[in-house]
């Protein structure tokens, strides 16, 4: 049982929110959105999937390890030697790193359709670049998208139109402040599986439209041949379909989900996963979709740093003598099965949407969803887990950890059950409701 003394850690999230607007970099480590002023928002250690916050506390991640980032679980030992080495001989110089050259060649590899290959440190910015090279190459302007793709003006440009364009992608409701008024149009969003609204965007912007920017898929899969027709229906208009494989990517199968679902597109962008917790992001093309990188000015100082191509080399390394989607998939298929047991067993509401195994997912159907999300939280971290009802399964997730973790899901959920039924859901928790989406913090 953990206490979750944790005044360290807390004060320092209060005095952040004083000097760094929005408390933290990425909106997904907002303790708000868990527990606000419970969910420990610094850690002093990581490894594996444990997590100890500033205050000595121990928890076992069983949440988002690292958003999505760190697939073989936090500090991997073959990853971190790598990276360490790289240090060791110089991380930057006046030179390039060769790492980044073989790097290329192994993604190429990997997706024998891709001919050309550059890099980034981040996932928003590789999307950033992968639009840039297709407008640069079809001499277009306008982006259609899919599906959540960063933070750039490029992107946000979709909320701009007269409705919120962007909802069920980002957060609803987000509004594109900041973003120049004159990008409108620019971006247009479609719905997942929603060809009816695809056709509508190809036939009204036609020859305008140079890019197709899609996750292929996440957490539904693609019916009546969605892809397929896409890349038909590209093809023939001329323009570039980039697949987004930052979070699915390694995760699905070994290399783009794409592989797996057997349409290959003109670009294919890679971060999160493939430095496992170490900056790298990819875009990778064939020679013609990438013709523009040639053209265009794309030029950053750290894209050009040895750790992130160094990392990325060891982590394909072992994710090629590792089967690690097939790991992830037992794991997450573990996870749920432990939720729908226990969920039974204490006639708890909640629905589990259908997805793939390498998420786990789930959300109470109750008109106090959110104060039982945040309920579940709380009452994790007292179980020593950081848990929420959404699960990025690692290979640091052993059958032992799971086990103990579902032992601690069946007592958290008899507890709510037990709140529901007193009808106390409110009264039990021990700081504000966790927030839904996007707002202001001070
Ligand atoms: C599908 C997808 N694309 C792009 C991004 C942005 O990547 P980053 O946060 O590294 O900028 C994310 C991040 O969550 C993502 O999930």
């Amino acid at each position: 049982m953990n206490e979750n003394k944790s005044p360290v850690t807390q004060e320092l999230y209060e005095h952040a929110k004083k000097i760094i607007p929005g408390g933290t970099q990425l909106l997904s480590k907002r303790p708000e959105l868990y527990a606000p002023g419970q969910w420990p928002a610094y850690y002093s250690k990581a490894s594996g999937c444990e997590v100890w916050d500033l205050d000595g506390n121990h928890y076992y991640d069983m949440s988002t390890n690292g958003i999505g980032a760190c697939l073989l679980g936090f500090n991997d030992i073959d990853v971190s030697n790598a990276v360490k080495s790289s240090i060791d001989n110089g991380s930057m110089c006046s030179l390039n790193p060769p790492e980044e050259v073989y790097l290329a060649d192994k993604l190429c590899g990997i997706h024998p359709w891709a001919e050309n290959v550059r890099f980034t440190r981040s996932g928003g910015e590789a999307m950033t670049v992968a639009v840039r090279i297709a407008r640069a190459s079809t001499d277009r302007s306008v982006i259609a998208v899919c599906g959540y793709h960063g933070w750039h003006d490029w992107y946000l440009a979709a909320n701009l139109g007269a409705d919120d364009s962007l909802r069920g992608h980002l957060l609803p409701g987000l509004e594109p402040i900041g973003v120049p008024v004159e990008l409108r149009n620019t971006t247009v969003a479609f719905s997942y599986n929603n060809m009816e609204q695809f056709e509508n965007i190809v036939k009204k912007y036609g020859k305008r439209l140079a890019a197709v920017v899609m996750e292929p898929c996440k957490y539904s899969m693609p019916e009546n041949n969605f892809l397929e027709k896409i890349r038909e229906i590209t093809e023939k208009n001329g323009t570039v379909l980039i697949f987004d494989e930052i979070t699915i990517g390694w995760r699905l199968c070994f290399g783009g989900s794409h592989l797996k679902l057997g349409v290959n597109p003109d670009m294919a962008v890679f971060a999160k996963a493939l430095g496992n917790g170490h900056p790298i992001g990819a875009v990778i093309g064939t020679a013609n979709a990438m013709e523009g990188a040639q053209k265009s000015f794309i030029s950053s100082t750290y894209w050009t740093e040895r750790t992130g191509p160094a990392a990325a080399l060891s982590v394909l390394d072992k994710m090629s003598r590792i089967n690690i989607p097939e790991y992830v998939a037992k794991i997450g298929n573990t996870v749920v099965s432990s939720w729908k047991n226990s969920a039974q067993k204490y006639s708890l509401p909640i629905v589990i949407p259908e997805c793939s195994p390498c998420f786990a997912k789930f959300n109470f159907k109750h008109e106090k969803e959110n104060e039982l999300k945040t309920l579940f939280v709380q009452y994790m971290l007292k179980q020593g887990f950081l848990a929420t009802p959404f699960l990025y399964p690692t290979l640091a997730h052993t059958e032992t950890i799971v086990k103990l973790y579902s032992e601690a899901v069946e007592v958290v959920f008899s507890q709510i059950s037990h709140d529901m039924k007193v009808d106390k859901i409110s009264e039990k928790l021990r700081g504000p409701v966790a927030h839904s989406g996007f707002k202001r913090l001070n």
